[in-house]
């Protein structure tokens, strides 16, 4: 077994991309699987921040090999924008960065819709404009553009056409104008041109990693909470963010993943619209926001902020057969005397371990109050250096959802980081 995954446990923001880059040293291959550009990792180094929407969170380990699966779904012009970016930093991607042919092309109109649809509906499911809903819908319904079509013109017209017809009525309804079939196909050529050297067949070149028993990282993006299938239907993403979205979004088999590492933040925090049992909507929820810098990375909105959910956490646990978690963000809560933890739902009378499928909305959380402390975390290197509170609150999540704490996170930087351990070793 040579995989780990990496998986947000919550809403999203988790920490994923700090976490990946502390593990890439350990791998050979970083592969992001599922999700575009509506992720934004962000990785501090010495204080220097790089915020990542589509480039594997690896990347800047110039020894490790970096891979963008058929899963997700690519904005070709933030895809090269980020190369360049990485470029300016003196990091060259060449022959290190691939995205697979089979990856799933977010065109112009993708993101009209996407943006109609919120005007429309008044931002109720809060997306983030990137396109990423309709992306995946043509690729279910069986007419996407993807990243290997960009390199044949003539294919990319045909398909394009026929794709744009299937659209036009949507966006009419929503009184918009689609983009011609001639400026996309000038404007994504060129892109596919520039991006050439990148698209191949990332399936072989995972196949030829594992077969060489290489370690590989699968970097997952958004969260449990926010999969199609096993998150807050229907406000959520449009792709399995779980650890099972990893096998087809990287055309890899189960057997071939050994561990599973959740991350998950030490409170809670979700962007957009849908139900949030234990948000925060007072002072609280504001001082976690401004202790935790809760602004999206990639929309920059703010995000809400309230106290850890462990029914959602021991969702999370389930769904993705969880070996263990990451826990990040734990200095944050330095700012709170006492601290609440929600232990279980009520609805209707009943006390729920587990989210219910529906009218997540209408459960009442129900909290256990901890004991906080005053302490900054952020030099603690070992389980053992953090404040006793600290430490009972970590055993409490142990406790409630039955999976051990592993990596803690205690600041934002790579080097903020108590008991960081080889992740293949498990
Ligand atoms: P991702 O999408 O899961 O990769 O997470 P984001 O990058 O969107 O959001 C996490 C934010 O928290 C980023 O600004 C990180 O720099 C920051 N961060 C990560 N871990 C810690 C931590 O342990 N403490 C603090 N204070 N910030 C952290
Ligand atoms: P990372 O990888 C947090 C949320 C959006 C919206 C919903 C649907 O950085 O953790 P979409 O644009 O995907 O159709 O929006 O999902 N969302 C995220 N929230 N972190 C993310 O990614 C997210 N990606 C999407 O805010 O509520
Ligand atoms: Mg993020």
């Amino acid at each position: 077994m040579s995989a780990v995954v990496i998986v947000g446990a919550q809403w999203g923001d988790e920490g994923k991309g700090k976490v990946v880059d502390l593990y890439a040293p350990y791998a050979e291959l970083v592969v992001r699987y599922a999700g575009g550009a509506n992720a934004g990792h962000t990785l501090v180094v010495r204080g220097e921040k790089l915020i990542l929407h589509l480039i594997p969170s690896g990347i800047l380990h110039e020894q490790t090999k970096c891979v963008v699966g058929q899963g997700t779904v690519i904005d070709p012009a933030v895809f090269l924008d980020e190369i360049r970016a990485l470029e300016a930093r003196g990091l060259g991607t060449e022959g290190r960065l691939l995205v697979s042919q089979r990856a799933h092309v977010v065109l112009p109109h993708h993101k009209l819709i996407d943006g109609l649809r919120e005007a429309k509906s008044g931002g109720d499911i809060g997306t983030t404009k990137r396109g990423i809903g309709p992306c995946y819908e043509d690729k279910v319904a069986r007419r996407g553009i993807r990243m290997g079509d960009l390199l044949d013109s003539a294919r990319l017209r045909t398909k394009l056409e026929a794709n744009l017809e299937c659209w036009r009525p949507v966006a009419e309804d929503l009184g918009g104008t689609l983009p011609s079939a001639d400026d996309i196909v000038a404007q994504y050529g060129e892109l596919g041109q520039a991006l050439r050297a990148y698209i191949g067949d990332a399936a072989e070149v995972i196949r030829a990693s594992i077969e060489a028993k290489e370690k590989i990282l699968l970097e997952g993006a958004q969260g449990t909470m926010l999969d199609i299938d096993n998150g807050t239907y229907p406000y959520v993403t449009s792709s399995n963010a779980v650890a099972g979205g990893a096998c087809a979004g990287a055309g890899i088999g189960p057997t071939d993943i050994g561990i599973a590492i959740g991350i998950a933040k030490a409170y809670t925090t979700r962007v957009g619209g849908g139900p949030f049992p234990t948000e925060l909507e007072d002072d609280t929820g504001q001082q976690l926001r401004d202790a935790g810098a809760e602004y999206g990375s990639t929309t920059g909105r703010p995000r809400r902020c309230g106290w850890l959910d462990l029914v959602a956490l021991r969702h999370a646990v389930a769904v993705n057969g969880l070996s263990e978690l990451a826990l990040t963000k734990l200095d944050v809560l330095t700012v709170l005397p006492e601290l609440k933890v929600c232990v279980a739902y009520e609805l209707d009378g009943k006390r729920l371990a587990y989210p219910p499928y529906e009218r997540i909305e209408e459960v009442t959380p129900i909290y256990e109050t901890l004991e906080g402390w005053d302490e900054e975390l952020t030099s603690c290197r070992g389980r053992g250096d953090l404040p006793a509170a600290a430490q009972r609150y970590l055993e409490k999540i142990e406790l409630e959802v039955g999976c051990r704490v592993g990596v803690v996170s205690v600041g934002p930087d790579r080097e903020d980081t108590a008991d960081l351990q080889d992740p293949f070793v498990g």
